[in-house]
């Protein structure tokens, strides 16, 4: 479960971190529409942050570097108010609290920011009001609000199938460092897996959950049997993914490459987060508008 930080005044903090798919393959559609998928999940330690504290009038801001990308959104479609809207409608209390969202991650762009936020808020407000509610209760709550809303309430690594919902513990053989790349365009998932359907011929036969445990096979398992479906798709839509995944590709300390989930974040797997530092220092002088994040994969 991810970190919940309780402070002196009861206020609370719940990180968020970025989720990765270091691999997502499609193997189906859901007659309700919904694409069956089989992924590898992993997060980043840093991401955005949820701050609560009590307050007479229920209030919601957004802070951070991205804060202003929000600033159109329908409060109504708000992953954070629907979260904590939901859980105080189960809990049948008044939503008493200001709730701020930290928001350091691009939006719209593959690394589960939104579901993040939202599996943050419900672990939040879960421990402000010491409701204590079990794991399950948690995911149900969680997939009412997106599909990568139930893993996004653990931040460890999860072999997830389902629309998301059905999640495994997966080990990474070491903690990787790694190089997060964001072009700065916001891509819609729902007109992904649109251009997807529109392109793809046949979906990913599933593989079961076969990861080799020593991190050289792991690696070259990535790399031979493992893609991402919704790339084709992501790219049509984003041109600009196609110099993130070349640029990312051309440094010889970079183990793996891939793009996240429907995109456009593209990242880079390292033996260390010293690597992933120095390769993200390189980039920032080669592409200054870019999002470039280096970080550690949690185990
Ligand atoms: O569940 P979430 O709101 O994150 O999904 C956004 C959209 O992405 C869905 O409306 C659907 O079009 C698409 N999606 C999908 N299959 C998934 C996850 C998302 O088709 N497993």
């Amino acid at each position: 479960m991810p970190y919940v930080t309780r402070y002196l005044d009861d206020s609370i903090t719940v990180n968020a971190p970025a989720k990765l798919n270091l691999f997502l393959h499609i193997t189906g559609r859901r007659p309700n529409g919904y694409h069956e998928l089989e992924s590898l999940f992993a997060f980043t330690k840093q991401g955005d942050k949820i701050h609560i504290k009590q307050s007479d009038l229920p209030g919601f801001r957004v802070e951070g570097l991205f804060a202003k990308h929000l600033k159109g959104l329908d409060p109504k479609e708000n992953l954070v108010l629907k979260a904590a809207t939901i859980l105080a409608e189960y809990a049948a209390r008044p939503l008493d609290v200001t709730i701020c969202l930290e928001k350091n991650l691009p939006v719209a762009s593959g690394i589960g920011g939104g579901s993040a936020d939202a599996a943050a808020t419900l672990l939040a407000l879960d421990a402000f009001w010491g409701l204590d509610c079990n794991k399950n209760f948690l995911e149900s709550l969680a997939l009412q609000l997106g599909a990568d809303v139930p893993a996004c309430l653990y931040n460890v690594p999860l072999y997830v199938t389902g629309i998301g919902e059905c999640m495994a513990p997966a080990d990474l053989p070491k903690q990787y460092g790694v190089v997060l790349i964001n072009p700065g365009v916001a891509l819609s998932t729902p007109a992904v897996f649109k251009a997807y359907r529109a392109q793809a011929k046949q979906f990913d036969a599933p593989m079961g959950r076969v990861l080799p445990k020593d991190s050289f096979r792991f690696i070259e398992f990535l790399k031979a049997k493992t893609h991402n479906s919704l790339l084709a798709a992501s790219k049509t839509l984003c041109p600009e993914i196609v110099a993130v995944l070349s640029l990312l590709k051309q440094d010889k300390q970079a183990l793996y490459v891939q793009m996240s989930g429907s995109g456009a974040t593209c990242f880079a797997l390292y033996n260390t987060q010293k690597e992933a530092d120095s390769a993200a220092r390189r980039i920032r002088a080669l592409m200054p508008s870019w999002w470039v994040m280096a970080d550690t994969l949690s185990l």
